[in-house]
This record gives structure tokens, sequence and C-alpha cells, in this order.
């Protein structure tokens, strides 16, 4: 890598919060910088893992219950606008935004995006599908862009925000974050929101450590990226993916573990030593009970409204209301 990219990599925000997590004591990365192109591929490929059972989950919730959500919804509304955070391929939400429209056929669907390119393909393919329904893509973060799609829609709301993305984030990251889309929201407004519930212990680290190896290379990916993009000098080999699951707080926390001692350069002059043994906390996903769901809807200004489930009560995606 040239000199000149390098110094300019280094004011990143992607290089500031690295160097932070690994100067950190313990060791953490941010599993938001695993999607990169290679990330977002083994993504897909994790997705379709017969291990990682959460898509399958939500998939059936949606084939089989989105006339149910859009019934519960339109019992109370006339209209109303979708905001989905994280919209990616949309193949779920699909389902339940041909059944809004059959209700209200003016709706807009405002897809956020973190990718520009998934935003381009939102808007090429999901008429095909859904004929006659409304795009407004927004390419951004989330909070940003719900504040937007907010000023451009005088409708009551329903924000999708499923996946259990939520899952990534720590209790009081979860709680701070969704305070914050209730601060973008009225009274009234509705959020679905996807999570993955507590089970056999077992099947939970199964999904987080399949059989073909996905979940190791998605976790080491993030190294490759780093080397790449930042110039560092992470040996792959030297590190291994140990993911463990705790039934009591139903946090399932990845890890990689400097399997000897080393020195990691990343760029010409900084680098972070390792002990062996030594862990990089590397994500979260937590698993909720019904109860801890009601309490982070309690404690974030929300009411939950409905409940649906799959036909194994392994994942639920929840009905909201903005109290
Ligand atoms: C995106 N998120 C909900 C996934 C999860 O289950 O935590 C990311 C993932 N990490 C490993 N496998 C899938």
């Amino acid at each position: 890598m040239e000199l000149a990219t390098v110094s300019k990599n280094t004011t990143t925000k992607f290089y500031k919060d690295v160097m932070r997590g690994l100067r950190s004591s313990p060791k953490h990365l941010d599993s938001k910088y695993f999607y990169d192109e290679h990330g977002d591929e083994l993504f897909q490929q994790i997705m379709n893992c017969e291990d990682y059972y959460l898509p399958d989950c939500e998939m059936e919730i949606l084939k089989t219950q989105s006339a149910d959500i859009s019934a519960t919804l339109f019992a109370t509304e006339k209209s109303l606008d979708v905001i989905e955070l994280g919209a990616g391929d949309c193949s779920k939400s699909v389902y339940l935004l041909k059944q809004i429209l059959r209700r209200n056929k003016s709706f807009t669907f405002f897809p956020v995006d973190i990718s520009s390119h998934v935003i381009e393909l939102i808007k090429e393919d999901l008429p095909k599908k859904v004929r006659g329904l409304k795009i407004y893509g927004l390419n951004g973060e989330y909070i940003e862009m719900l504040k937007k799609a907010t000023q451009l829609s005088a409708k009551r709301k329903l924000v999708l925000f499923m996946g259990s993305n939520i899952g990534n984030m720590n209790y009081e990251q979860s709680i701070s974050f969704l305070k914050q889309v209730r601060s973008c929201l009225n009274k009234g407004d509705y959020i679905l929101i996807g999570f993955d519930l507590k089970k056999n212990p077992q099947i939970i680290l199964n999904a987080y450590n399949d059989k073909q190896g996905i979940t190791r290379e998605f976790n080491l990916n993030l190294l490759r990226r780093i080397n790449k993009e930042l110039n560092a000098d992470f040996v792959i080999g030297n590190f291994m993916h140990f993911p463990v699951y705790n039934p009591e707080s139903g946090e399932c926390k990845s890890y990689l573990v400097s399997i000897c001692k080393q020195r990691v350069f990343i760029g010409d002059t900084d680098f972070i030593d390792f002990d062996e043994q030594e862990t990089i906390d590397m994500e979260i996903s937590t698993k909720y009970s019904i109860n801890q769901t009601n309490e982070i809807a309690r404690l974030s200004g929300f009411k939950p409204v409905e409940y649906f489930y799959d036909s194994k009560q392994w994942f639920v995606d929840v009905l909201w209301s903005c109290m």
C-alpha cells in the first residue's frame, strides 16, 4: 500500500475504532465492521447455512403471518408509511409490504440501509415484486435516516427492525438505541422488532460455530480487512475463532483468541502486542426471554401490542406501539 493512502487511513473512523478497541483491556472490535464486500458475501452464506436457524424462523413468520400483522395494524389505522431499518434485500418484509398495500394503496416504503448498492438494488427489484409500491430509499445511518423519513412523511409510521439486529447490542446499548428510535416517532406509531429467543443452548452455540466454518471466516475476515485497509500484518492462522453462549444472560459472544505471543503492526509504526491466549471480543448476539423483550419495550418508551412467533417458538417479531 502506498504511504499516502496509509496516512490518510489513520484519520478514518475505522482506524480510530480499531486502535481504540485493540488498545483496550480486554481487547475488542466492533462487529459493524464485519460487513465489507467479502464480509457481505460471507454473511449471505451464513444466512443460507443450515446451523444458522434465524432467517428461516423469521421468514416463516413473515410468510404465514403478514396478513395478521397487517390486520392488527389496520384494526385501528387507516393509512401508514413503512420505514425499514437495515432493509437488505427485503426478502422477508416483501410479504408484509404486499399485505399493507392491499389495505392502503398510497403508502410509501422507506428502506434504510448503510449500503448505497443495497438501496439501488431495492429500487430496481422491489417494484417488480410489489406492483404499485412507492419507494423512497434512504442510504445512511439508522437514526439519521429515520429522522429524515419522519420529516418526509406526515402519516402514522411503522418501523421494521427485524433479523434480531437488536441482539448485536448489549442491554444498555439496545435501550439507548430504542430510546433514540422512539424520540424520532410520535405516540401511536409502531415498530415491528425481531428478537431471537432463548432456546436449547447447543442449538444457539451451533449457529455461531457452524460445521462449514463460515462464521469462523466471517470473524477472521475483519482481521483481513484491517490488513488490507489499514496496512496491518495480522497472521490469520495465529487466531482461533471461539464462540461461547451463556444461557443465563442469553449472551452469545464470539472471540478471536491469539494462539501465541505476537506483535501485530497496524501501519508502519503502530503496533499491538498479544499474549498467548489473549482474546479479542468480536461480537455479541443476545438471545431473549419474552419478559426481557417486554422490559426493553417499557424502558425505551414502547408498549407490546402483539407477538408473532414461528412454529418452533424460537424467534418472535413483536409489534410495539409508542407510548
Ligand atoms: C446480523 N446479526 C443479527 C447476526 C447475528 O446473529 O448476530 C450476525 C451474525 N454473526 C454471526 N452470524 C451471524
